[in-house]
C-alpha cells in the first residue's frame, strides 16, 4: 500500500484569536515552507505587511491568468518596491491556453458556468497546483464576510484538496472595515479599483464594479448566482 504522509495536526484558537495569531499558529502547524497566494487584493497587501511584521520566511507567489487588469500589476510592483520582495508569478500552460483560445475563442467563460469553470481550471486552478506544489503550507486573504461560499472558513484549515497542506487564512474573522482600517494605518499600497467600487477584484473580463448595498462579491461573475462565483481555488 502507497505510505500517506500523517494528517498535520491543528492547534485550537481562542475566539477572538488575531490575525498575526493565526498566521504564527499556522506557520508552525505547517512545519515547513509556506507562501502566500496573492492576487494584490487589499487583504492579501495587508497580510504581506502582517507578515513583515512578524519576521516570517514567506513566499509571495501570483497566478497570471493572462486577464488580469493593469491596476492589478501596478499594485504587484508597487509592492515589490515598498517591501523588497520578489514575486513568483505562475502562468497557465501555454497549450492549453492556446487550445481553449482557438476552439473556443476569447470569452467562453460567458456562455455557461461549466465553461467559465474550465477557464478557470486552466488560467487558475493547474497553475495553484504547481506553485503549491512541495510546500507544507499556503496563505489566503478570505474573509468569512466576503459571501456566503466563504460564512464557513475557518482560520487554520487542512486543504484536502491539495495534498494535506494547512491552509492559513488570517484574515477570516476581518470586515471590510477592519481591513481599510489597517491599509490606511499602515499606508500599504493599494490596487486603484477598490477605490473605483471594486471590493473584489479577480480577471478583468470576469470582474465589474457593485452599486451601493450589493454584496462584496456580486461584481464577480455577475451573471452567475451567488453560490457559483468560487473559481476552484477554493473548495
Ligand atoms: S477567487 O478564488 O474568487 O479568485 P478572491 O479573489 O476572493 O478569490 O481571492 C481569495 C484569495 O485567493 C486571495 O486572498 C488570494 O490568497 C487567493 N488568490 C485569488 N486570486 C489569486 C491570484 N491570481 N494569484 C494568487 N492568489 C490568488
Ligand atoms: Fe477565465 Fe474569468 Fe476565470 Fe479569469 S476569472 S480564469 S478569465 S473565467
Amino acid at each position: 500500500m502507497p505510505k500517506t504522509a500523517p494528517q498535520k495536526k491543528l492547534p485550537d484558537l481562542p475566539a477572538q484569536v488575531s490575525a498575526s495569531e493565526i498566521l504564527q499558529a499556522g506557520l508552525d502547524a505547517a512545519g515547513g515552507q509556506v507562501a502566500l497566494a496573492s492576487s494584490f487584493s487589499v487583504e492579501d497587501v495587508v497580510i504581506i505587511d502582517l507578515v513583515r511584521q512578524i519576521g516570517s520566511d514567506v513566499n509571495i507567489f501570483a497566478l497570471d491568468t493572462g486577464r488580469l487588469n493593469e491596476e492589478t500589476y501596478e499594485t504587484a510592483e508597487a509592492v515589490r518596491a515598498r517591501y523588497g520582495v520578489s514575486i513568483d508569478w505562475y502562468f497557465p500552460e501555454r497549450d492549453a491556453v492556446e487550445k481553449l483560445e482557438r476552439e473556443q475563442g476569447l470569452f467562453s467563460f460567458r456562455e455557461s458556468i461549466e465553461n467559465r469553470k474550465q477557464c478557470c481550471r486552466i488560467r487558475k486552478v493547474e497553475p495553484l497546483q504547481r506553485a503549491l506544489r512541495g510546500l507544507s503550507g499556503w496563505i489566503t486573504g478570505m474573509r468569512r464576510e466576503q459571501s456566503i461560499t466563504r460564512a464557513a472558513i475557518a482560520p487554520l484549515e487542512i486543504d484536502a484538496s491539495h495534498g494535506g497542506l494547512v491552509k492559513i487564512n488570517p484574515l477570516v474573522n476581518w470586515t471590510r472595515a477592519q481591513v481599510w482600517e489597517y491599509a490606511e494605518q499602515h499606508r500599504i499600497p493599494v490596487n486603484r479599483l477598490h477605490r473605483r467600487g471594486y471590493p473584489s477584484i479577480g480577471c478583468a473580463p470576469c470582474t465589474r464594479a457593485v452599486q451601493n448595498g450589493e454584496d462584496e462579491r456580486a461584481g464577480r461573475w455577475w451573471w452567475e448566482e451567488a453560490e457559483h462565483k468560487e473559481c476552484g481555488l477554493h473548495r
